[in-house]
């Protein structure tokens, strides 16, 4: 997809945006009949042909409408007319439209032609097809489509890594992709494999991967920038590429879905893409601690007491509970060895979250009131929400251990994904600003392009837009 600043006389296919009121306002300039058909509506769409062109009326709602909006409705748009949609040049009409919604409408046009596993044989994707805009100048244009494609390349890696079956996605093959995305661009690529993440203590990281027939992956990737004085961001993705639950193995009637418990991970590597593409002026620090939880002769047991990277024991009482001591380890190795403004963590962490939020936002925890702000306000503004939750020390207690420092679960039937915050805080050695984001309800869920549950792409846009607006 090329966009052009141009308006030539004549086009055979033509989309039109139109709010209810520019809708109200503007209809008696067309064919009065399809009023009949077309108010302006969220997601409406009408298609008028003429002998010489086919318009696409596509309603957007109120013009009191949030950006988000305009995404959604593209997105709507290119998976419903795939097949109708011919690669001709085509005119987009909205006087009424600006730059950051343009820049919406490309974005949802090109996110909206994802699919598992993805092709790109969408009309979008075909380099002839040219969309014309004359609202807005080339420079701007070009600023649009270079953000729009640094955008649908980090969330269509994200949904199809977490879409790929179990099969496709053992840790040898992820970490082959990851090397190969660093190459692409100029990354620090460092992975501890079992050896060297015993030397250096991962333990708690360890405990999950030691029955794993696959080598630790805990791989570390760094973007640098040139830009002086740029901020530092850590950032953590659960990268569990099955969970079984190991020993204290999961119910078999969802199990499938346990393919998605690298959804953290998905989050952050469609982010780091982002950056990557746009060179961002800030520095990332990304650790995604590779693994499955399986069952083996060598899975670690309920009641095991290991040693985590920061010296703190965990009497390990579900072996289900595994995400919180690879993120442990994740969250100490970073704080310790790196310094960062922010630290960031996501993962898919708890079943509670998703009975608490199911898949209206994710869960939200953070140490510092302006860091949690800026998680609210930019899951508003990307329609990938967030709801804060609270870290009060009355959940210390439960995860006191008779044997070790912490147990890794409280055994109380109640508020686990809080639990579970409160043990990933023991591990963040004291970082000033900390966030936990529980997202096991919202990154595997319904969506437009699959008839089952599939990848939403949840923390991309978040984490990309977090990462663009913080200096
Ligand atoms: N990966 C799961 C959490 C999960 C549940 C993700 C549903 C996506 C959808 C996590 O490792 C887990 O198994 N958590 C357990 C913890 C429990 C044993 C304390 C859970 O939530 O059931
Ligand atoms: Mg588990
Ligand atoms: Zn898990």
């Amino acid at each position: 997809m090329k966009l052009i600043n141009k308006k030539n006389k004549n086009y055979t296919q033509t989309f039109q945006l139109f709010t209810e009121e520019e809708w109200t306002k503007t209809n008696k300039n067309f064919n009065k009949n399809i009023s009949i058909f077309f108010t302006g509506k969220k997601y409406e769409v009408f298609i008028n042909t003429t002998e010489e062109n086919v318009t696409y009326f596509i309603g957007l709602g109120k013009s009191s409408l949030k950006n988000f909006e305009i995404q959604q409705v593209a997105i709507k748009f290119a998976q419903t007319y795939k097949n109708s949609i011919k690669t001709v040049q085509s005119l987009v009409i909205g006087d009424f439209i600006n730059q950051q919604q343009f820049e919406e409408f490309v974005k949802g046009l090109l996110i909206g032609t994802y699919h598992y596993p993805f092709d790109k044989n969408h009309p979008f994707w075909n380099p002839a097809f040219e969309i014309h805009f004359e609202n807005l100048n080339q420079k701007k244009l070009d600023i649009i489509s270079q953000k729009a494609a640094a955008l649908v390349n980090g969330q269509t890696a994200c949904q199809e890594w977490l879409n790929k079956p179990a099969n496709l996605k053992k840790p040898d093959v992820l970490s082959l992709y990851l090397k190969n995305l660093a190459k692409k661009y100029q990354l620090k690529y460092t992975a501890f494999n079992r050896k060297k993440c015993e030397e250096l203590g991962l333990g708690a990281y360890l405990s999950v991967n030691q029955g794993s027939a696959y080598d630790a992956a805990f791989t570390i990737l760094e973007y640098k920038t040139t830009a002086k004085n740029a901020k530092t961001i850590g950032l953590i993705g659960k990268c569990v590429v099955f969970d079984t639950g190991g020993i204290s193995l999961k119910d078999h009637q969802n199990m499938h879905y346990m393919k998605s418990d690298m959804g953290g991970a998905t989050a952050v590597i469609g982010a780091l893409i982002y950056a990557s593409e746009m060179q961002l002026p800030v520095n990332l620090v990304v650790i995604l601690p590779i693994t499955d939880n399986a069952i083996s002769e060598n899975a670690f047991l309920p009641s095991d007491v290991i040693t985590a990277y920061n010296g703190k024991t965990i009497e390990v009482l579900n072996t289900d509970a595994e995400g919180r001591m690879i993120l442990a380890d994740s969250l100490s190795y970073l704080a310790k060895n790196y310094k960062t403004d922010l630290l960031i963590d996501l993962a898919t962490l708890t079943g509670s979250s998703v009975r608490m939020f199911g898949d209206t936002c994710g869960a939200l925890f953070s140490n510092d009131e302006d860091l949690k702000n800026l998680l609210l306000m930019t899951g508003d503004k990307t329609n990938q929400r967030l709801w804060n939750l609270p870290l009060w020390d009355i959940w210390q207690d439960d995860i006191r251990s008779d044997v070790a420092d912490l147990k890794n679960i409280s055994m109380k039937p109640i508020g686990d994904c809080i639990v579970a915050a409160k043990f990933l805080e023991q591990f963040i050695e004291n970082h000033p600003k900390w966030a936990h984001l529980d997202i096991a309800g919202v990154a595997f869920g319904n969506v437009g392009y699959a008839k089952e549950k599939a990848a939403t792409g949840f923390g991309v846009q978040l984490l990309a837009d977090l990462i663009e607006n913080y200096h």
